[in-house]
């Protein structure tokens, strides 16, 4: 089973940074799109949108409809639920009266789990009693097939960024993992919000974030001629090895309108090779 990941779009209209990200959202899919082999499902772990505005998501909405695999996705601490339910109902995966964003997908070999880790106070993950209740029950409705949990906010610290911890305190944190761990067939986590790449584990499931699709956004140091290029996640499983990511960087075969941004950087034509990594 192939999953590619994406997070982290924050499309905004009428800024300075409207077209780039509309246009780094557009190149990622398109990059997507010509994976050979294709991926079975697409995730965007959140933050879809910057200001959790119906317009926005009309315009997010309608790049991931040129995505050729089924696409999933999750609520971050800048989407709106409401707005973010009524633009992706279609997929008919997203509960329409629920509290929370958070649902199950059966068709693959591996459980897909999505979480809501939205805070009502803050930028910073929430994962209260309710959400825990939540999740041991999506966890339990199957009990044969492994599972990989999508959750908006790394639920592990990640000391490069300006807080390590990205929930509002320790003890959310300690509380979504033992609910991950209680099953033992959690078997990966992947998140985005930090807009870095990073890996560790939660308890001893191992655990990814992977940078923003918004390059503006991006943390990190990176090559100049990388700077205009999103990077994405592709999570390949194997039964025996479990996940293992391949961190994509997007525009590694020519595509349109490199030559042009080429130019614009004043760069040479230079294709870059995917980056692996076990995880
Ligand atoms: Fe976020």
């Amino acid at each position: 089973m192939i999953i590619a990941q994406i997070s982290d779009t924050h499309i905004a209209l009428d800024i300075p940074d409207t077209d780039q990200r509309v246009r780094d959202f557009e190149r990622t899919i398109a990059d997507i799109d010509a994976l050979d082999p294709a991926p079975d499902v697409i995730v965007h772990t959140g933050d879809i949108v910057h200001n959790g505005r119906r317009d926005e998501y009309a315009q997010a909405a309608a790049i991931l409809a040129k995505a050729r695999a089924p696409v999933y996705v999750l609520a971050g601490n800048k989407d709106d639920r409401t707005n973010l339910r009524e633009a992706f109902s279609a997929g008919g995966y997203l509960a329409p009266d629920s509290d929370f964003i958070d649902y199950a997908i059966e068709d693959y070999p591996v459980r897909l789990i999505a979480l809501d880790t939205l805070s009502s106070g803050s930028n910073k993950g929430d994962f209260c009693r309710e959400r825990v209740r939540r999740l041991i029950d999506l966890i339990d409705a199957e009990t044969t097939k492994p599972i990989a949990v999508f959750a908006h906010h790394p639920p592990f610290e990640v000391p490069v960024g300006p807080d390590p911890l990205n929930f509002e305190t320790p003890e959310m944190m300690a509380r979504l993992r033992r609910a991950l761990q209680h099953s033992g067939r959690v078997v990966a986590v992947f998140s985005g919000h930090v807009h870095r790449a990073a890996a560790g584990h939660v308890g001893s499931i191992p655990a990814t974030v992977m940078p923003c699709i918004a390059t503006t956004l991006r943390k990190g140091e990176y090559p100049a001629q990388m700077k205009i290029r999103p990077v994405y996640h592709v999570h390949r499983f194997d039964p025996v090895w479990g996940f293992v990511t391949e961190t994509r960087i997007v525009g590694t075969a020519p595509a349109i309108g490199d030559s042009v941004l080429s130019q614009r950087e004043g760069a040479p034509k230079v294709c870059f090779a995917g980056i692996s990594q076990a995880s």
